[in-house]
């Protein structure tokens, strides 16, 4: 048994913005092989190339069942996979059964680890983001579900408050600006979380021999405020 990520294989779904990209970056520095994928193959080309240490990607669509199986039949076991894919509004039941899927359909290694990334609003709903919370409910018992159907494979979940990510790219600058702010000052942490931060959750859980079926929240305190 190893904590050391080196030489290890990491895929990052969701890889190539955010919380991914930092998990994907942090996992390289640490030596491991990582492969990224998102849907557009800019984005992959882009994040490879942020990534850098032999890095490779692929384009992929996480909501099409037949495009995931190709994905994982065409590679070998992997170490470690981390699923950062932002749902987004329009996320619908849909997305559930594919997470689903990664239990079914993901070679991971029998020392190895599935990561999924949910929201604190899983515990803390907003009345404005109902379905949101509801998934990453959903998300955090498949995590504790999967990680007793995927024994030995450790399976974790981490649950992440504001972040300042890409995931905001479409709002106003200057309404993002104030909303961020806004966040900030209500929270314990008097910040809004970075990408890295949660990053590094996601690196501890995926070397922690003994950490499987958790739900860590990098939130700045916001379950409590
Ligand atoms: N940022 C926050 O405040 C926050 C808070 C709580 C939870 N979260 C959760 O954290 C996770 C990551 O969020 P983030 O803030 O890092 O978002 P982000 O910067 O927007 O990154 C999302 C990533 O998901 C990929 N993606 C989206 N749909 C996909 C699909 N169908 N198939 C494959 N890849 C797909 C995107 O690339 P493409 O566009 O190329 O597909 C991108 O790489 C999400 O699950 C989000 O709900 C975020």
């Amino acid at each position: 048994m190893t904590r050391s990520l080196k030489g290890s294989r990491v895929l990052v779904l969701g890889g190539t913005s955010g919380i991914g990209l930092a998990t994907a970056q942090a996992a390289a520095t640490q030596g491991a092989k990582v492969t990224v994928a998102s849907r557009s193959g800019d984005k992959v080309k882009a994040a490879v190339a942020k990534v850098g240490s032999g890095a490779t990607g692929e384009p992929l669509d996480t909501t099409n069942d037949a495009a995931l199986e190709a994905f994982f039949s065409s590679h070998p076991e992997w170490d470690h996979i981390v699923v950062s894919v932002a749902a987004g509004r329009s996320a619908g039941i849909h997305d559930m059964t594919v997470q689903e899927a990664y239990g079914k359909l993901a070679k991971i290694t029998p020392e190895g680890s599935l990561t999924l990334v949910s929201g604190y609003l899983s515990q803390r709903p907003n009345k404005d983001a109902l379905l949101q919370g509801c998934i990453n409910a959903a998300l955090e018992s498949l995590g504790r579900g999967l990680a007793l159907a995927l024994s030995p494979v450790r399976v974790n979940t981490i649950s992440p408050g504001l972040i300042d990510t890409p995931i905001r790219a479409s709002m106003p600058a200057d309404k993002k600006e104030a909303m961020l702010e806004r966040a900030a000052a209500a929270l314990p942490a008097r910040r809004v979380g970075q990408a890295e931060d949660v990053a590094e959750a996601i690196l501890m859980v995926m070397t922690n021999p003994f950490t499987t079926g958790s739900t860590i929240f990098i939130d700045g305190g916001g379950m409590i405020a």
